[in-house]
């Protein structure tokens, strides 16, 4: 009768919009061609990046850092760790002791960096930088002992040397003005003596890719790349010097800052971005650019959810179709968040209680949905950062003519060790797509700090050596 064919129109309106949430969901899960794919022109954008010819066009960088070696133990001596650019900024006392017993001791303090400032002038970015240290100084009771500095400066820097980076393009939510085309090194200097209070040495300037990978190599010499899946996403490695063709040289090799975020900012990925990304792309503070970031680091997987939900809910199969205040402020959806719905030891009645926190009633199936565009915006993430990383150990066996690789890669960032999946996509995605090499991964503790400050004691260690 009536009754049976409304019960049927209901269920056939509930499948179709089951079916409608799968097709929206479809085109965030690739296949392992499509992956192939992704390793493959990530292979192709990195000959780009170490070609003369093609340097300056391309979009992976692989800009070199004057970092030759990995630590050999005999590093000594008290450093002062500057670290911007990843969730929190930190100044950090790194006290290095070689010999028989080898130790690292560390003091650091974590400081805020008000968004005004970070959106402000390079002036008072740096000012307050300084103010920091200045604080820090006193805290230690070190303000008169002109300390060897190495700064962790998280974003892309054209160097030199050791101790000059010119700032590429800021990234992730930094924009103070007066500081893109400038030594970073020398701004930093200048705030220094500005502030008339106490000299320091500064050293060196490292990608935290490169103070993770020093980190690591410091406890186990096969570590040759460092990688952050954070707030950004990006990886160094050591390249053979004659294929650094900007630096140039035949022995040896150098460390490599790959800023592979920016992959795909030539349109090489446009076939597997999706609507949400370029959503998520449109809204950010840089446009068009680091668009593989945009798609696989933490600072940005909340928004992509955010645009798929605010989508379903338009289409009316969400939220009871009502786009809340919530659903359209950006950032709401951090890592954390995503960490905390994903978690299996969850029940769903948690996952709606998160979601009130956020100020989003759901009901029960909302739940449902909402835990599964999280689980599915986050598996694409794992698994193209994966795709990456398999371009680069292959490259690496490649280099050294191998049929077989064994190699450690040092990790460090807030998606890798918080999410309770990531990590081990990210794993079976290298090993499925890089089948001749066995990549072993290694936590790094406090990478930026300490590998700032083993940079700095090598970078010390050489300049005696010069002068002699
Ligand atoms: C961004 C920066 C890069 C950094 C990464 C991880 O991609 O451009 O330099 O290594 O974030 O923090």
């Amino acid at each position: 009768g009536k009754g049976a064919a409304m019960v049927t129109a209901v269920a056939y309106r509930l499948t179709d919009q089951a079916r409608q949430i799968q097709e929206t969901l479809a085109e965030f899960r690739l296949s392992k061609g499509q992956l192939l794919e992704v390793k493959k022109r990530m292979r192709m954008e990195i000959e780009r990046g170490l070609k003369k010819e093609t340097h300056k066009e391309a979009t992976v960088k692989m800009l070199p850092t004057f970092v030759r070696s990995t630590p050999d133990g005999t590093e000594n001596g008290d450093f002062l760790a500057l670290d911007l650019g990843g969730t929190n900024f930190r100044v950090l006392l790194v006290k290095i002791r070689s010999g028989k017993k080898r130790t690292v001791e560390m003091h650091n303090k974590i400081y805020a960096i008000p968004i005004e400032v970070m959106q402000g002038t390079g002036e008072e970015l740096f000012d307050h930088i300084v103010h920091c240290i200045s604080d820090f100084l006193d805290y230690m009771g070190m303000k008169s002992a002109r300390l060897p500095l190495g700064f962790t400066f998280s974003f892309p820097c054209h160097q030199t040397s050791l101790d000059a980076g010119i700032l590429v393009t800021w990234t992730k939510g930094f924009r103070a003005t007066d500081c893109e085309g400038e030594d970073v090194v020398e701004l930093l200097r200048e705030a220094i003596k500005r502030k008339e209070e106490f000299e320091l040495d500064v050293v060196a300037i490292v990608n935290d890719t490169v103070g993770t990978m020093m980190t690591c190599a410091y406890e186990e010499p096969t570590c040759e790349v460092g990688l952050i899946a954070g707030t950004g996403s990006n990886a160094c490695y050591m390249e053979e010097l004659k294929n650094i063709e900007i630096v140039g040289g035949t022995e040896g090799r150098m460390c490599v800052n790959m800023e592979w975020g920016a992959f795909g900012d030539n349109g090489c990925l446009d076939d597997i971005r999706t609507k949400y990304d370029q959503a998520v792309d449109e809204n950010s503070l840089n446009e068009g650019k680091q668009r593989y970031e945009k798609m696989c680091s933490g600072m940005y997987l909340g928004e992509i959810v955010r645009q798929i939900l605010i989508d379903l809910t338009k289409r009316g199969f969400l939220f009871r179709g009502q786009i809340s205040e919530t659903l359209k402020t950006r950032g709401i959806f951090e890592t954390k968040f995503l960490s905390q719905i994903e978690s299996d030891r969850l029940a769903l009645l948690q996952v709606r209680a998160i979601l009130q926190q956020l100020g989003l009633d759901s009901t029960c199936d909302d739940s449902i949905i909402v835990k599964e565009v999280c689980g599915t915006v986050s598996r694409r993430a794992a698994q193209i950062c994966g795709a990456g990383m398999a371009a680069v150990v292959d490259k690496i066996r490649e280099n050294r003519g191998l049929d077989h690789l064994d190699i450690t890669v040092g990790v460090d960032g807030t998606l890798y060790k918080l999410h309770p999946h990531f990590s081990r996509i990210f794993h079976q995605t290298v090993k499925e797509l890089a089948p001749k090499c066995d990549v072993n991964f290694l936590l790094s503790e406090d990478g930026s700090g300490k590998g700032a400050a083993l940079i700095t004691a090598v970078g010390c260690r050489q300049r005696e050596l010069d002068a002699q």
